[in-house]
């Protein structure tokens, strides 16, 4: 009885830290048991790629579940479809900063790709970005297949802003209203090296995972 007890209360977690990755467009519909897995489930890149900008673009992730950490990595392979092909002599392609939150919500983070001046990324190059989403119960990935362009600019009509929520599934009636924060993109928040330091261990909860 216990056993069930505590079985039902990590479903119940695992449900809370599902993330969707809004903008760049996924892979693949959203299969939430799959997101465990190498870009949520979808082995192989899709041949309708967005195209997205070679620096100053931006991804919107959506997360239920509060207190989490997410960060990008990059693939030159026209078609990743495997965690190796992310890296390079060993190495993982980190792109951009690491981002965190204590709240739940809609959180916008700039990606400038081109500023990671990792091998292979220039203008009309084909990318894959695998966000890595850490919830606090093992890592979550969402992969974007793009083609860079450097005079392409996110339409106007995707919106770049953070908006705490409610946990999902929690019954607080009457909770605070959404905030809203429109911050500065491109601003680098956090230093270089903190960065690789954070994402080395996301790196390391994959392999251990
Ligand atoms: C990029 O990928 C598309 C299919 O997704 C392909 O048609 C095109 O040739 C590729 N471009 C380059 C530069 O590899
Ligand atoms: C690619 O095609 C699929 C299937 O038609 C569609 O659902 C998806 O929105 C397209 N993706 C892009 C980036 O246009
Ligand atoms: C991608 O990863 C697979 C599996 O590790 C590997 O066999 C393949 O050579 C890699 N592709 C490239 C282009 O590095
Ligand atoms: C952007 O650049 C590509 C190739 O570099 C070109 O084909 C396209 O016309 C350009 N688009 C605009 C809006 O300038
Ligand atoms: C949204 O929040 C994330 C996480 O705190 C932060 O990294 C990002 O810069 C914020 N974006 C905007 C547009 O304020």
């Amino acid at each position: 009885m216990f056993f069930s007890l505590f079985t039902a209360l990590a479903l119940i977690t695992s449900v809370n830290a599902h993330f969707r990755l809004l903008y760049p467009e996924p892979r693949g519909p959203f299969v939430a048991d799959n997101e465990p897995n190498f870009c949520g489930g979808y082995n192989n890149a899709v041949n309708n790629r967005s195209t997205f900008p070679l620096s100053g673009g931006f991804f919107t992730i959506k997360s239920g579940h509060p207190g989490w950490t997410a960060g990008v990595i990059i693939s030159t392979v026209q078609n990743p479809n495997s965690f190796d092909n992310f890296s390079v002599n060993g190495e993982q392609q980190i792109v951009g900063a690491y981002a965190k939150s204590d709240d739940a919500g809609t959180f916008c983070m700039p990606l400038d790709i081109s500023a990671a001046k990792i091998d292979g990324v220039k203008d009309g190059a084909n990318v894959t970005i695998q966000i890595v989403f850490a919830g606090g119960d093992g890592n979550l990935y969402q992969c974007a297949d793009l083609t860079l362009s450097s005079n392409f600019t996110v339409p106007s009509n995707v919106v770049c802003a953070n908006e705490t929520a409610a946990p999902h599934g929690s019954e607080t009636s009457g909770g605070a209203s959404p905030s809203q924060t429109a911050g500065a993109l491109g601003a680098a928040h956090v230093f270089a090296g903190y960065v690789a330091l954070l994402l080395g261990f996301i790196g390391a909860a994959t392999l251990l995972a």
